[in-house]
Parts: structure tokens; sequence; C-alpha cells
């Protein structure tokens, strides 16, 4: 079973076609209820699996620790944990933004990775079997302007990731990172707050990776053979370079 954190749109909602559509059986985790039932309700007809749904905010380690408890012998059947639920809030200089916005991505893409990946540990280290895969994001690696907080979660995303498979070498637990460039997705118009132009604007004049693309990559990291760890990997649209280099059209070709 696939376990995806942050299923109700954009990759993790890619990511749990995509494993259906493998014959995998999936947990899908969110906040919006109406959104998890009828994805796992059109899931469960079209590929035959089965898919169990719980609303769950990722900033609440008291549903994990009720979890834990309570959904113990489905816990038991994870065999990939998707850490993907997460968000940016704002595009702003440092010294413009809100400590409410910091708060929320700290507690989200930090802590909210953190009390998943504590809910499936026990599960994974008892049965010496598992596989975490963390959204990373090339802003870990490489900053831009105005990511700061953003960034910064990011960051410590891929560190804890990187101190986890040190810390399980010698299990045959498994810990992956998929760190995307520009991915269409809900996830600039949730960081502009509703604001449709603006979100629209940051993939005009190029193609960016579709949910899709990204969740073709973590099907692939999950399915290598048990002895083969992809650590990260890093995936941009053709038309980017870094966090801040996007080629648009119109544009006149390099010399
Ligand atoms: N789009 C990009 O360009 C890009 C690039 C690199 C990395 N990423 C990363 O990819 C991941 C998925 O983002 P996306 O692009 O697919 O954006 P998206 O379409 O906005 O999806 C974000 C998902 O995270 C969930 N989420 C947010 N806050 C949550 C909370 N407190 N508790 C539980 N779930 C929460 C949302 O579900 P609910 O709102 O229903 O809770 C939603 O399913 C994020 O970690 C993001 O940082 C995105």
């Amino acid at each position: 079973m696939i376990l995806i954190t942050g299923a109700t749109s954009g990759i993790g909602e890619a990511c749990a076609r995509a494993f259906a559509a493998s014959g995998k059986d999936l947990w899908l985790m969110g906040r919006r209820a109406e959104r998890l039932q009828s994805l796992a309700a059109e899931l469960r007809t079209a590929h035959r699996v089965e898919v169990r749904h719980t609303v769950l905010d990722v900033r609440d380690r008291e549903a994990f620790r009720d979890l834990a408890t309570r959904e113990s012998s489905s816990l038991e059947r994870v065999e990939t944990c998707i850490v993907n639920a997460g968000l940016a809030l704002g595009l702003e200089p440092l010294q413009e933004g809100t400590s409410e916005d910091w708060e929320q991505m700290i507690d989200t893409n930090l802590k909210g990775a953190l009390w998943t990946t504590e809910l499936l540990l026990p599960f994974f280290t008892r049965a010496n079997r598992g596989h975490f895969i963390f959204m990373g994001s090339v802003a870990a690696r490489w900053m831009y302007a105005r990511g700061n907080v953003y960034s910064a979660t990011k960051a410590a995303l891929h560190a804890l990731a990187e101190s986890l498979r040190l810390d399980l070498l010698g299990s045959r637990i498994r810990v992956s990172t998929l760190a995307p460039g520009l991915v269409e997705t809900e996830f600039s118009r949730v960081r502009f707050k509703g604001d449709e132009q603006r979100a629209e604007a940051v993939y005009s004049g190029l193609e960016p990776l579709s949910p899709g693309d990204v969740a073709d990559a973590a099907l692939w990291v999950a399915t290598r053979p048990e002895h083969v760890t992809i650590q990260e990997l890093v995936i941009y649209p053709t038309a980017q370079a870094s966090p801040s280099q996007v080629a648009r059209t119109p544009a006149t070709p390099p010399r």
C-alpha cells in the first residue's frame, strides 16, 4: 500500500493516479474531504485497487498519534510513503513577509514531514522494509530571490531525508528525495492566495512540468529493485535551468 500526503491536488493526486494504474493499493491524505472521497471512488472503479482515505492536517501531531494507535494494522501494510504535503505562501523579501506565513510553511513542510516520518518509522523498522519518498524542491539546493522561508523549509527537508538515510544504514528501509522545478499545480494559486493572474504568470511562455511528470519519477524511484536507492532526483522542465532562470517565449535564442 502506498501512503500519499497532500493527495487532493497537483503532484500528490498525480502520484495517486500513477500508483493506482500500476495496481497498488493506496492510502490518501489531505484536508479537503470531498476531493479525497471523489478521487478514491474514481481510482477504485478505474483500477480495481483498494483506496483508503483520511482527512488529516499534517501539522496536527496528535492526529498522527491517534492514527498510529487506531490504524496499526493498516500502517503495517504501507510499503512506500510519499511525503508530499506542502506549500509556499507569499513571494516577498524577508523583511516584508509575515510570521503567520513563515510558521505555516515551517509547520507544514518541515514539521508535517517529520510527523509523517514519525508515524511510519516504527512500522518500517519492525518490518525492516519500507520506502520514504520526500517531495523536496530545486529551491532547497539553489536559492532564488524572495524564496527565503520556503527555500529554508525545503533545504531542511532535504537535510532531514539525508540524515534519515544515514540513520537507517544497515536496514532495508530506503529514503529518496525528489526535487522538481516548475510544476503546474495549485501551488502558485496557494502561494499568491487566490490571485489567479499572478499564479498563471508563473507558467506563461514556457512548458512547465506536469504533475504527471513528477509522478512518473516517483513511480520509477519506488519500483527500483530493493538493493537500489535513488538518493535524490532533480527534475526540471527543459525551459528551466535554475529556480530563477527560465526561458520564456518569445525569446531570442542564445548565441
Ligand atoms: N508546483 C511546484 O512547482 C513544486 C516544485 C517543487 C516542489 N513542490 C512541492 O510539491 C508538493 C506538492 O505541491 P503541488 O505543487 O502539488 O501543490 P498543490 O497542488 O497545491 O498541492 C499541495 C497538496 O498539499 C496538501 N497540503 C497543504 N497543506 C496541508 C496540510 N496542512 N495538511 C495536509 N495536507 C496539506 C494540499 O491538500 P489540502 O489543501 O487538501 O490539505 C494539497 O494536496 C509540495 O511539497 C511542494 O512544495 C512543488
